[in-house]
């Protein structure tokens, strides 16, 4: 594809990774713009871009894609800013926004202005607290959340392919779905990690190295899965109707953690509905596990117990 010229709003992490990305690609970013000089400047060496500032008005024309990629709650008055820009014109221009929870919608003034406009959310996570270059690698060929007029979802399919990614359309109805979707993914995945480490200091105290018991366990399910459907992938007590092994998991929680029965509880009836799809359970055996974790799950919940 032809080099793109694409301008960055916001020097953050996920600005400085996907520009870089593009630089990587053989783009070319002709402007990195962001609240504080410091930020703009770092993201333009790791980019390999002179034009660094505060201030909207260096964008250069002759730019045709521009990245905000400021927190969600700047997004809208960035818009606002850049529709402002009197000397600027938008014909051939595209302007998207990195986050979850905003539509294309939020763009409107851009819209108005004479730009095409999208939504461009990666489906990957930027800690703050690793430098870009080590993120780059995981952030290569995935997948964004778009949505936007046809024009628009045009332009975000070419970005995602300058970017080695591809796109995945999402009813602007949906958003906050979607995002939660992504929660799921990363944010909920990453505290049932801290859970496991919880289990792992009751059994071993002392010993930090939680992920190597853990990792060739998670690294099959993922790859099950991956092969067949989460229900052909499921094993264990659940999917073979072991009311009783679960009865005495609860008793040992009771025992050793007490705070994570009613996340115990809560997984154990999602893993039995999982276990109905898979038509292994007698509806006996659905009527006893989904008992017993209900009774479970009505105790009390003590926020202030930690694992
Ligand atoms: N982090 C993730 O895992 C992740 C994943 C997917 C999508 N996203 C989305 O990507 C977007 C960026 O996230 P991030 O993690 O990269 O955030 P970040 O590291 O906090 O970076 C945001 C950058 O925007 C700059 N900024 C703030 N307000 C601005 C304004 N009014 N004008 C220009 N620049 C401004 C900040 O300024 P200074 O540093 O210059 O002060 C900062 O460098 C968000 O919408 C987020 O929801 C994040």
């Amino acid at each position: 594809m032809q080099p793109l010229r694409i301008a960055i709003v916001g020097a953050g992490t996920v600005g400085s990774v996907l520009g870089r990305i593009l630089v990587e690609n053989g783009h070319r970013v002709t402007a990195v713009v962001s609240r504080s000089l410091s930020s703009a400047r770092r993201c333009g060496r790791l980019l390999s871009c002179r034009t660094v500032s505060t201030n909207l008005e260096v964008i250069p024309q002759g730019t045709q894609v521009i990245m905000i990629t400021t927190p969600h709650g700047a997004v809208r008055d960035v818009a606002r800013a850049l529709a402002r820009l009197s000397s600027f014109s938008w014909r051939g221009v595209a302007v998207c926004h990195a986050s979850g929870m905003l539509t294309a919608e939020a763009l409107a003034p851009l819209s108005n202005a004479g730009a095409t406009v999208f939504s461009f959310h990666p489906i990957q996570t930027f800690p703050r607290e690793f430098p870009p270059r080590k993120i780059v690698p995981l952030a290569r060929g995935i997948v964004y959340g778009v949505d936007g007029r046809p024009a628009g979802i045009r332009k975000a399919r070419m970005l995602a392919r300058a970017l080695d990614g591809t796109t995945l359309l999402v009813p602007p109805e949906m958003r906050e779905f979607y995002h939660a979707a992504c929660v799921v993914a990363s944010n909920h995945l990453t505290t049932l990690l801290g859970i496991l480490a919880a289990f792992h200091r009751e059994i071993a105290p002392g010993r930090r190295d939680f992920l190597k018991t853990f990792t060739p366990i998670l690294r099959a399910t993922l790859e099950n899965v991956r092969a067949t459907s989460p229900a052909k992938a499921l094993t264990g007590p659940v999917a073979r109707g072991g009311t009783e092994t679960i009865a005495r998991h609860f008793e040992a929680l009771k025992q050793f953690a007490p705070a994570l029965i009613p996340y115990y509880a809560r997984m154990t009836l999602e893993t039995v509905r999982l276990a109905m799809e898979k038509r292994t359970l007698t509806s006996g055996q659905v009527q006893d596990l989904m008992e017993l974790s209900l009774s479970y799950l009505e105790q009390p919940f003590r926020t202030e117990e930690s694992h």
